[in-house]
C-alpha cells in the first residue's frame, strides 16, 4: 500500500524513478509523484495511474535538468481523497524538506496541534505532510540532518518507510523505517531505494536490507546506517537471487497470467525448500522450529487476512484431518478485538504474502504479549510479520504483483499441507509410510497443477455464460466451502461481480431464498464421502431454478444433465484438492475480467499489501 523509491548518483533519476513507481504500481494507483532536488525543489504529482504523470513529467520544463537525486511515490489513498494536493511527495511549510511516506503515522492529530501551536500550516489532509513539517521543524531547530531524524523517530507513532531530501545538502538522500519496507540498492557510483526490490532490480541486484528503527544516509558513493541508539553500523551488502524475468511480464498480456501459469514451479519449489530433495523427507527446520517445537504444539490459531484467511480453513481441514490438533481460524482484522483467550502449548500461524499486512502484523504482536509463540508463513523475505515471529517459513512463490494472489496462494496451502504432516509425524498421528506416501503425491501436485492450466479453453465458454451476472453463488462442503471462498473473492475483486461463497448445508437457512431463476450456481465436489449430500443441495437450488455450473474432481461422477457445464480436474488426495480446484477458479475469474474489459492486475480501489488496519 504505496510504494516509494529514491536514487542518489549518476544517473538518470527522472527515468530510474518513473521505472522504478512503475514496479511498484502493483502498491497503489491512486496518485503519483516525484521530486528531484533543485532549487527550489521540482515537484511533480498526478492522479491517476503513472501514465498520467509520466506524461506531466515529460511536458514539464524543469525535469529536464539533469539531477542526481530524487525521491518518488505511487499513492493507495488512506488520509484524504485521491487528488493532487493530497498525492506524495509532500513538501514543508517553508520548502526545506520534501519527503515521500509509506505507512500510517499513527499520532498525526497530536503532532498536528504541535506544530500548529509553533505556527504551522498544511495545505493536505494527509498525516505525511506533518511528518514533513515535522522534521523541518526540528531540522530548522537544530540545524543538524541526523539529529534531527533521530528525533523525529522518537516522536512519530505507527509506520512508516520515509524517503527524505533536505534543501540544504545537495549530495544526500536520508531515510528511515518502521514496520514498512525499506530496501535499499547500490549501483556503479549510485544507490536506490524502494519498497521493494524489484523498483530497482534493471539497474542493481546487489542490496542492504534496513532493519526496523534504523536510519540511513546515502551519497553517490557512501552509505551509513545508524540504529536506534544513534551508532552507525556496519552491513555488508547481499546479491538477490533474483533474475528481472520474474518482474516483467514476458509474453503474457498480464501479471496475473503469468502467476496463474508460475503456479506448478513455484509449488514445486516450496516443496523442495521444505525439503531440500525430492526424495528427502520434509524437515522440521524449513519452519525454523524444531521436532520438540512441533510436538509441544497442542491448539493452533491461525491469523490472516483475505486470501491468505482463506488458506486457514483449508489448513483448519487437514491439519485437524491429520494431527488431530485443534485448528482456529481468525481475521486478523477481529482477533484483536475479540478478547483473545491463548492456551499454553497454542501455537499462532499467520499466513500472508506479502508479510507487512497491518492487520496481520498488530495480530502478531497481540499474539505474542499473549506469550504465545508465533510462526509466519510469508513470501517476502525479511519483511516485518517475519521479523516480528518466533518461527518463519518462507513460500517460494517469488515476486507476485498482480493484485489477485494466485501463485502466493498455492504456495500457501502447499506449506499449510507440509506443517500439517510434519504436525501429525511428531504427534505420532502417522508412521513413516503415510508421511512418505503424502509426501509423494504433494510431489505430483506440480504437474496436476499444469494439467489444469490447459482446462483455460473450457473456462473461456463459462466466462462467457457468467460475465454479465449481478450475483453468483458457490457452494461447497467441507475443503470445498474453504476453497468456493477463494473463488468467489477472486472473481467478485477483479471483476466487480458480486458473488458469494455458501456452505452446502447452509443454503436452506437462509441464503436459499436469493435464489431465483438463472441464478448463477458454481458447486465444488472434490471430496468423495461429501459429494452425495452436497448433489443434494445441487438439486435443490436447481429445483428452484438455478442454472449450475461444477467444478469436480474426475473421480467424483455426476449426473451432466445436472448441469451448464462441468469442469473436471485430475484426482489426488482429497486433502489437497483444493491445489488443483483454484487454478479453474482464478482463470475463470481472470477471463471474466478481461471479457467486461477490465483490468485485472489493477481492481478498483485496492492495493495489493494493505498496511492500514
Ligand atoms: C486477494 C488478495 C488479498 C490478500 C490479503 C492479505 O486476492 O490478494 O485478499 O490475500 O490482502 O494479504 P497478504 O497475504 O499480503 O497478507
Amino acid at each position: 500500500m504505496c510504494g516509494i523509491v529514491g536514487f542518489v548518483g549518476q544517473g538518470n533519476t527522472k527515468d530510474i524513478l518513473l521505472s522504478g513507481l512503475l514496479r511498484l504500481e502493483y502498491r497503489g494507483y491512486d496518485s503519483a509523484g516525484i521530486a528531484l532536488y533543485s532549487h527550489p525543489f521540482t515537484v511533480v504529482k498526478s492522479v491517476g495511474k503513472l501514465e498520467e504523470l509520466k506524461k506531466k513529467v515529460i511536458a514539464s520544463k524543469e525535469c529536464v535538468f539533469p539531477c542526481s537525486m530524487g525521491i518518488g511515490h505511487t499513492r493507495w489513498a488512506t488520509h484524504g481523497k485521491a487528488d493532487e494536493k493530497n498525492s506524495h511527495p509532500h513538501l514543508s511549510m517553508n520548502k526545506e524538506v520534501v519527503l515521500v511516506h509509506n505507512g500510517i503515522i499513527e499520532n498525526f492529530v497530536d503532532l498536528k496541534n504541535f506544530l500548529q501551536e509553533k505556527g504551522y500550516s498544511f495545505y493536505s489532509e494527509t498525516d505525511t505532510e506533518i511528518a514533513v513539517n515535522l522534521i523541518e521543524y526540528f531540522y530548522l531547530k537544530e540545524k543538524n540532518i541526523l539529529k534531527t531524524l533521530f528525533l523525529v523517530q522518537k516522536e512519530l507513532k505507527g509506520s512508516y518507510a520515509l524517503a527524505i531530501m533536505f534543501e540544504g545538502d545537495a549530495n544526500t538522500l536520508y531515510a528511515m523505517r518502521k514496520d514498512s519496507p525499506l530496501i535499499v540498492g547500490k549501483g556503479e557510483n549510485s544507490f536506490y531505494i524502494a519498497s521493494d526490490i524489484s523498483a530497482f532490480l534493471d539497474y542493481t541486484n546487489e542490496i542492504y536490507v534496513l532493519e526496523n528503527k534504523e536510519i540511513l544516509s546515502l551519497s553517490e558513493n557512501e552509505i551509513h546506517i545508524y540504529n536506534k541508539n544513534k551508532e552507525e553500523i556496519k552491513r555488508s551488502s547481499t546479491i538477490a537471487n533474483l533474475d528481472q524475468s520474474r518482474i516483467h511480464k514476458g509474453e503474457y498480456l498480464h501479471f496475473m497470467e503469468k502467476e496463474i501459469f508460475e503456479q506448478p514451479h513455484a509449488v514445486k519449489d516450496t516443496l523442495l525448500y521444505a525439503c531440500g530433495k525430492e526424495n528427502d523427507d520434509f524437515s522440521y527446520e524449513a519452519f525454523s522450529m524444531s521436532e520438540r517445537d512441533f510436538k509441544d504444539i497442542r491448539r493452533v490459531r491461525i491469523i490472516a487476512c483475505g486470501s491468505a484467511y482463506h488458506v486457514g480453513y483449508v489448513l483448519k481441514s487437514v491439519c485437524e484431518s491429520l494431527a488431530r490438533v485443534p485448528v482456529q481460524v481468525e481475521l486478523a482484522s477481529e482477533f484483536r478485538y475479540n478478547h483473545p483467550i491463548l492456551e499454553d502449548g497454542e501455537l499462532v500461524i499467520s499466513i500472508s504474502q506479502s508479510g507487512e499486512t497491518a492487520d496481520t502484523l498488530a495480530a502478531v504482536k497481540e499474539a505474542k504479549k499473549f506469550g504465545a509463540k508465533t510462526l509466519s508463513i510469508v513470501n517476502v523475505k525479511g519483511s516485518a510479520i517475519a521479523e516480528e515471529s518466533d518461527f518463519v517459513f518462507y513460500t517460494q512463490a517469488g515476486p507476485e504483483i498482480a493484485v489477485a494472489t494466485t501463485k502466493a496462494y498455492s504456495c500457501q496451502l502447499v506449506a499449510g499441507y507440509i506443517f500439517s504432516i510434519l504436525l501429525a509425524k511428531a504427534k505420532g498421528k502417522i508412521k513413516d509410510e503415510e508421511t512418505h506416501s503424502l509426501r509423494d503425491e504433494l510431489f505430483l501436485l506440480p504437474g496436476k497443477i499444469q494439467q489444469c492450466l490447459s482446462l483455460d479453453g473450457e473456462i473461456l465458454p463459462m466466462a462467457k455464460k457468467l460475465k454479465d451476472s449481478d450475483d453468483i453463488f458457490f457452494l461447497g462442503r467441507g475443503l470445498d466451502w474453504a476453497i468456493s471462498m477463494e473463488g468467489a473473492l477472486k472473481l467478485k475483486e477483479i471483476s466487480y461481480i458480486h458473488c458469494e461463497s455458501y456452505s452446502s448445508g447452509e443454503l436452506k437457512h437462509g441464503t436459499i431464498s436469493l435464489i431465483e431463476k438463472d441464478s448463477p450456481v458454481i458447486a465444488l465436489l472434490s471430496q468423495e464421502e461429501l459429494a452425495g449430500k452436497s448433489i443434494s443441495n445441487i438439486h435443490e437450488v436447481k429445483s428452484r431454478g438455478a442454472k449450475c455450473f461444477a467444478l469436480t474432481m474426475e473421480n467424483i461422477s455426476i449426473d451432466e444433465n445436472d448441469f451448464v457445464q462441468n469442469l473436471s480436474v485430475p484426482s489426488t488426495h482429497p486433502l489437497f484438492a483444493g491445489s488443483l480446484l483454484v487454478v479453474p477458479l482464478q482463470f475463470l475469474s481472470y477471463q471474466v475480467s478481461l471479457l467486461k474489459g477490465l483490468d485485472p492486475d489493477k481492481p478498483r480501489n485496492l492495493a495489493k499489501s494493505v498496511t492500514v488496519e
